[in-house]
């Protein structure tokens, strides 16, 4: 092997491996990207379904705690209609039927359709399974993959997308995520932007669910409220928070033994998740921080080596956008973080791309100044995924020097994926949207945070459960 291979073999580990060296980068690529303007209404984009009252909004979330049940949700806008959903493992066969809910909202003067939703339970693992809504011409048929059975080293996909919104950059990130193989999507939170519309308009929900429709209503989206989700309005009467997204996107809180829609924990294939609220009291003793006290006490990494927390405010942050935002609930939770060797926490909220080294700043001290985040290899890996492409464009201003915490940043729309590949490691892709150009973007290896270190790897290699 000659000089020059060996050089570019070195520099390649050294990328693979980023995340444990010290040195921040700063890209300084910027996409060239359309104008942050929505997509206008009539757009192909936002097509409304032909036929009477034929269910439209569809999307899929998981039921329950460890993937054996989905929730289906779609929307009717004449009449009510059936809740009802058909379903089986053979196409246009349909021998199973769950019955569902309908519900319907006002938001000042806007007056929702009839919002359905129903838990399809009991389903096998690993399995694909067809459905029908809706009835006679009107009816419509998808399907979706159960995720397999809870396994250590099963491999499986996550996408990761944040404040997506429905302007054309939106568009971009989500034909682009769709085709890099992911299985579900964790969704950060900033879903339709709507609340940037006069009055809220809920017709931009609408549309939103259309939009998202064609990864959606095939494969889970697990949900995570964003401050564009809150819609508190008192000018407009409108006083209950997140009345629109708490009416459309469900989630299976109660599974994970949580008292409200907004934080809760999914189980799939290898990965442990647990959903934050950052606009819900998060305090010590209030019901969200309950929750995550017991709920990391029933993560078994044994069963779920991954272990990935979703949340809207991101706890570290070096762009202009939204910054020291995530302080309060890092005083608060950063220690379990780090404490339950959290894998990785991803967030939303700036419109930017940003991921940190493995850092901790338990020691800050409001009394005695101390304030430094240090390198933790117990602490997680933070990333920032806010770039989904929404209306209110780019988060452009990172801080002039980059803090010692941050590997990579980049203003520029994109989404992620992590493939878990085992309990020991996992691959890991930030991917810019496509713009026709071959250009490097972040990637890392993850080493799993309670499997990767020696004593169990050499208990695994002594039993021979698992190789290397
Ligand atoms: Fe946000």
């Amino acid at each position: 092997m000659g000089l020059w291979t060996w050089l570019l073999f070195i520099y390649l580990i050294l990328i693979c491996f980023v995340d444990d060296v010290l040195s921040g980068r700063t890209s300084s690529f910027r996409r060239s990207e359309w104008p942050s303007t929505d997509i206008p209404l009539d757009s192909e984009a936002f097509v409304v379904p032909g036929g009477y009252n034929t269910p439209q909004q569809v999307h899929i979330t998981q039921g329950d705690y460890d993937g054996k049940a989905v929730i289906i949700s779609w929307v009717t806008e004449s009449e009510t209609g059936t809740s009802e959903v058909l379903y089986g493992t053979e196409e246009h066969k349909y021998e199973h039927i769950a019955q569902g809910t309908t519900t319907n909202y006002t938001f000042y003067n806007y007056k929702s359709g009839f919002i359905h939703h129903c838990l399809v339970d009991g389903l096998k693992y690993n399995t694909k399974y067809h459905y029908k809504i809706g009835t006679g011409a009107s009816a419509r048929e998808f399907w979706f993959q159960t995720p397999p059975e809870i396994d250590p080293d099963v491999p499986y996909v996550f996408g990761v997308i944040g404040d997506l919104g429905q302007t054309f950059n939106s568009l971009s990130t989500l034909e682009h995520y769709m085709e890099t193989g992911g299985q579900t999507v964790l969704f950060v939170g900033d879903l339709s932007y709507a609340d940037r519309y006069e009055y809220n308009d809920g017709v931009r929900w609408d549309s939103w669910g259309r939009l998202v429709e064609k990864s959606a209503a095939y494969q889970p989206w697990i949900w995570t409220a964003g401050n564009h989700e809150i819609e508190y309005r008192p000018d407009l009467g409108e006083i209950s928070t997140f009345k629109p997204y708490l009416h459309r996107y469900v989630t299976p809180y109660v599974s994970s033994k949580s008292s409200s829609p907004l934080w809760y924990a999914v189980r799939r294939a290898s990965a442990h998740i647990i959903v934050l609220s950052s606009y819900s009291p998060f305090v010590k003793y209030t019901p969200q921080w309950f929750w995550l006290r017991e709920e990391l006490k029933r993560v078994n990494r044994e069963k779920t080596p991954w272990l990935i927390v979703l949340m809207h405010v991101p706890l570290y942050n070096s762009n202009e956008a939204h910054y020291m935002e995530g302080e309060a609930m890092r005083d608060v939770f950063e220690s379990w973080f780090v404490h339950y060797k959290v894998d990785i926490v991803f967030a939303g909220h700036v419109h930017a791309y940003e991921r940190s080294y493995r850092v901790s700043n338990m020691n800050y001290n409001i009394t005695s100044g101390s304030r430094h985040p240090v390198p933790d290899k117990s602490a997680p890996v933070y990333i920032i995924v806010g770039d989904g492409g929404n209306q209110e464009g780019l988060a452009v201003r990172f801080s002039d020097l980059q803090p010692d915490y941050s590997a990579f940043r980049e203003a520029s729309y994109g989404h992620s994926t992590l493939e878990l590949k085992n309990r020991t490691h996992a691959f890991y892709h930030w991917n810019r949207n496509n713009d026709g150009k071959h250009v490097l973007t972040d990637h890392i290896v993850f080493r799993n945070q309670y499997w990767a270190s020696n004593t169990r790897r050499r208990r695994l290699k002594k039993h021979r459960k698992f190789p290397n």
